[in-house]
């Protein structure tokens, strides 16, 4: 049996108030991760755990890569800090226009933040300003999704969509308001791949524009594929039916696209591998294979130049971050670049999709197992709640799937897979096995 490495355990527990944790109960039962490497993590009891989460849907090359750290660390040698305000560092250009040539016409033009939850709400101030600058100041309604996260800055969560996250803070941002959620349609359990029914589900935009009038409103931000919400698929044709919603009435459409950025679906965006491009774009965790916090958000041209032809002297957009593309960070997304492109990481997921989906949905018919969206290496298969201990199922079975060699998340009673896209097919194996066994013995 292994033993505690007590060197490599803290010994105050009480300072760091922990992110988005369930502290009190990790206190009572703490468990340390001390290393990483490739599709593995090291606990501090000696275990190894394989990563079925590519941490927080984050490192997406695999952990520990050694091109990505010598990078790191050449740029701390040569400069570890220049801001990028109405000064600039040549690295944050080139990176800049080495990324844009990943993603679609015409998202040319990017902005960099630190975060996804950065990255949302810069988003929504460039849609905002963008209709001020054109004259049309009145568009300022954002929308957003039922079920839908798009981090925890104000804006982000205002167009979010799940009730616990937006509860404890109060009214928000006044002015939002939510098209129906995709998820739960019937007909659309254990669909192999995108559902097939649903598309008009992108009709009710249609309804707000109704409601509100198109003129008041600024943008429509939805996940092209829902991740933290629980991993709800775009119904087959409905993103195309709610880009043209928006083109018909002069709403601008942002993916938000923190997790499906970098190879999650089997290219570099959802956008590329849907064929639906919207106005903007946001991305971060992937970027840097999660080495050092960055985010950025793709621009079209029509916006960029919007903002570039005022007449207005001087700054164009009040709006930036002290670590707005910091050295270190470009570095680091140089790097992962790099490896993304030589070991073409972003086509793993459509070469596994089918062993995914296959070992995915032979999960089906195993006792309380009530539906499974798989797509390209993303995953959930949701169990029903026990009677009167909602949430206690999906909680057991992910401890269960841990003790057992396999680290996964559990959202309330589903288990969500996102494992780096360097899995291999034996561990794709690996992982479901664990997780029918984990469901059987948590019934
Ligand atoms: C779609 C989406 N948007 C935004 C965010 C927020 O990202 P961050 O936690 O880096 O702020 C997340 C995080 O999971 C996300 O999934």
């Amino acid at each position: 049996m292994n033993t505690v490495d007590h060197n490599l355990v803290p010994k105050d527990l009480d300072s760091f108030w922990m992110p988005f944790s369930a502290q009190r109960n990790f206190k009572r039962d703490p468990r340390f991760i001390v290393s990483a490497r490739g599709m593995h993590y090291t606990d501090s009891l000696g275990n190894q755990v394989l990563d079925g989460s590519a941490g927080l849907w984050c490192v997406n090359a695999g952990h520990y890569r050694e091109h990505i750290n010598e990078a790191i660390a050449q740029q701390l040698s040569e400069l570890d800090f220049a801001h990028n305000f109405s000064s600039g560092h040549p690295l944050a250009f080139d990176y800049a226009s080495r990324l844009v040539k990943q993603f679609p016409d015409p998202l040319n033009h990017v902005f960099f933040t630190n975060s996804g939850s950065e990255s949302v709400d810069t988003a929504l101030k460039i849609a905002l300003a963008y209709h001020r600058t054109r004259g049309e100041a009145g568009r300022q309604r954002l929308i957003g999704r039922e079920k839908a996260y798009h981090g925890m800055g104000f804006g982000g969560l205002s167009i979010s969509g799940l009730v616990k996250n937006r509860n404890p803070f109060g009214l928000l941002l006044p002015g939002t308001d939510h098209i129906r959620q995709t998820h739960g349609l019937a007909e659309n359990t254990f669909s192999r791949g995108l559902p097939e029914q649903g598309d008009y589900l992108a009709d009710d935009l249609q309804r707000l524009v109704e409601l509100h009038g198109a003129d008041a409103i600024a943008a429509v931000t939805v996940e092209p594929i829902g991740g933290a919400g629980g991993v709800h698929l775009p119904p087959q044709g409905y993103l195309q039916r709610l880009r043209d919603i928006c083109t018909e009435n002069g709403i601008l459409l942002i993916f938000d696209e923190v997790i499906t950025g970098f190879g999650r679906v089997g290219a570099c965006s959802a956008a590329e591998r849907f064929g639906v491009v919207p106005d903007i774009m946001t991305t971060a965790k992937g970027i840097t294979n999660a080495t050092v916090p960055m985010g950025a958000v793709f621009v079209s041209d029509s916006i960029f130049e919007t903002f570039m032809g005022t007449d207005v002297a001087g700054v164009e957009l009040t709006h930036g971050y002290t670590y707005s593309g910091h050295p270190v960070a470009c570095a680091a997304g140089m790097a992962t670049l790099d490896i993304y492109e030589r070991e073409a990481l972003f086509d793993r997921p459509k070469q596994l999709q089918e062993h995914w989906l296959d070992c995915a949905l032979a999960l089906k018919g195993v006792k309380n197992v009530i539906d499974i969206r798989a797509f390209a290496l993303l995953a959930a298969v949701e169990m029903a709640p026990r009677h009167n201990e909602p949430l206690q199922r999906g909680a057991e079975a992910a401890k269960y799937c841990y003790e057992n060699g396999v680290w996964v998340r559990n959202i309330g009673d589903s288990l969500v897979l996102s494992p780096p896209l360097i899995i291999s097919e034996e561990e794709i194996s690996q992982i479901f096995n664990v997780i029918g066994n984990a469901i059987e013995m948590v019934s």
